[in-house]
């Protein structure tokens, strides 16, 4: 695993790449690495000739100051994930080359930007948004690996390679869980000890819903009850939870096409979001 911090560095790789006809595969991420992230960069190594991942703690996507400053930085564990996943290069930007002097552009998802967590964090899709068209612009792979656990940010990703004309090839990869369901994120440590030991019950609740419905009926009687179980947790508040289209977001009631189930609930600290395909 080689680190490399310059454009031009990285360009001469792509290009000998590119001359040999092998697949590029990358994996940016913000660092904080967990067993999620490294689930994407073996799934990246396994399927591409060169895989890379990026490292970058990108400004633009937190809400507030305090948000970025908290942010944990741990670029020596971090190197070693990446080692330990066989990733052949990690590119850690300056952040010059990703911001310049006088950087006044910036990608704004359509509605999709706006719904579920768009309505809770203003700016955050538009600054992800801004930081992977950067990255892809840079990288230039063929191939791109994201978690289905930001399902919302996926399709974001997913609209503007469409409408923006990228050739490159956006893969979901399926989420990872702890033994006893919950979400892998960086949040979670800022649970509390009880909100840990409730926290599994957001996916029992997702999973009991996939499970409980055969009709549009029976869907809406599988919402009221999954409402009901969101509303008996002792230590989250319900956010949000909505069936939608999986690839708009907009909400669905359509069994017969493709739907995901949304949800966020917030603990004291923290707010975890998770996420069901329906079958
Ligand atoms: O999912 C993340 O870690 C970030 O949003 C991403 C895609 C690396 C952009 O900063």
């Amino acid at each position: 695993m080689r680190v490399l911090r310059s454009i031009d560095e990285l360009r001469s790789i792509r290009a000998h790449s590119i001359a040999n006809a092998q697949k590029f595969g990358f994996v940016p991420t913000m660092g904080a690495l967990h067993l999620g992230h490294a689930e994407l960069m073996k799934v990246a190594s396994d399927q591409s000739d060169i895989s890379i991942a990026s490292i970058f703690i990108n400004p633009k996507q937190f809400n507030s100051a305090s948000d970025l400053a908290k942010y944990p930085r741990t670029i020596d564990d971090d190197l070693a994930i990446c080692t330990e996943c066989k990733v052949d290069y990690v590119y850690l930007p300056e952040i010059s080359d990703v911001y310049p002097e006088g950087f006044d552009t910036s990608i704004t998802p359509g509605s999709l930007g706006s719904l579920f967590e768009g309505a809770s964090r203003p700016g955050h899709f538009s600054g992800m948004a801004t930081v992977v068209v950067k990255l892809f612009n840079i990288v230039q792979p063929d191939v791109a690996f994201f978690g289905k656990k930001d399902y919302q940010q996926l399709a974001i990703i997913r609209r503007f390679v469409t409408d923006l004309n990228f050739p490159i090839q956006i893969q979901g990869v399926e989420t990872i869980r702890e033994l006893d369901g919950l979400a892998l994120s960086s949040r979670n440590a800022q649970l509390t000890k009880e909100e840990r030991i409730e926290a599994p019950r957001f996916y029992e609740i997702l999973k009991v819903f996939n499970r409980t419905f055969t009709s549009t009926e029976s869907l809406n009687d599988a919402i009221a009850a999954a409402l009901n179980e969101f509303q008996g947790l002792d230590h989250f508040q319900l956010d949000y939870f909505e069936i939608a289209d999986q690839a708009t977001l907009q909400p669905s009631r359509d069994i017969s096409k493709p739907l995901v189930a949304l949800g966020a609930i917030l603990g004291s600290q923290v707010r975890l979001i998770d996420n069901q395909e329906l079958q």
